[in-house]
C-alpha cells in the first residue's frame, strides 16, 4: 500500500496519503525506540522520529494553506498500518532496524513519486526536497546499522 503513495490522481490526495505514511512511520519509530536495547540506536531513532514530526507539521501546513480538508492525527494512522509488519511482535535490535529500514524504503519511494509529479504545488517543492534528504539519511543509516548489528 505504501508504495502507492504519491500516485494519486490529484496533488492534494497524494499529499494526504503522504501525510498518512508519515504518521505511520512515526508510530513505527515510537515502537522501535521503545523496543531497542542499544541506547545509541534509541537516540539515533529519536532524532529520526523528530524529522518525521517536522515532516508531519510541514505537510499539514501545506494542506491547510491550500484549504484541503484532512483528518489530523490518530484517525489517519490506522489506514496505512493495515497489512504492515507489526513491529510490536519483533524481537532483537537487528530485526527492528531491518523492519525500520524497509519502512524507510517506502518513505523514499513516496517522496520520489511526489517529486516527480507535474502538478506539484509551488510551495511543496522545498518541503518535499528537504524531507526526501531526511528520508535518504534515515534509510542509509538503518541499512548500514542493521548489517553491522
Ligand atoms: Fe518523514
Ligand atoms: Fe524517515
Amino acid at each position: 500500500m505504501a508504495t502507492m503513495v504519491g500516485t494519486q490522481h490529484d496533488f492534494a490526495s497524494a499529499t494526504i496519503s503522504l501525510l498518512e505514511l508519515e504518521y505511520d512511520a512515526l508510530e513505527a519509530y515510537t515502537k522501535a525506540i521503545d523496543k531497542l536495547e542499544n541506547n545509541d540506536y534509541k537516540n539515533k531513532l529519536r532524532e529520526f522520529a523528530g524529522d518525521h514530526e517536522r515532516h508531519i507539521r510541514q505537510l499539514s501546513m501545506l494542506l491547510s494553506m491550500h484549504k484541503v480538508d484532512f483528518a489530523a492525527g490518530p484517525d489517519l494512522k490506522q489506514w496505512l498500518t493495515k497489512g504492515k509488519v507489526m513491529l510490536a511482535d519483533l524481537v532483537g535490535d537487528r530485526t527492528i532496524l531491518f523492519a525500520m529500514f524497509t519502512n524507510e524504503i517506502d518513505t523514499n519511494k513516496a517522496y520520489d513519486s511526489m517529486l516527480n509529479r507535474s502538478d506539484m504545488w509551488m510551495e511543496a517543492h522545498e518541503i518535499l526536497t528537504n524531507a526526501r534528504e531526511d528520508e535518504k539519511k534515515h534509510k542509509a543509516w538503518l541499512e548500514q546499522h542493521f548489517r553491522e548489528t
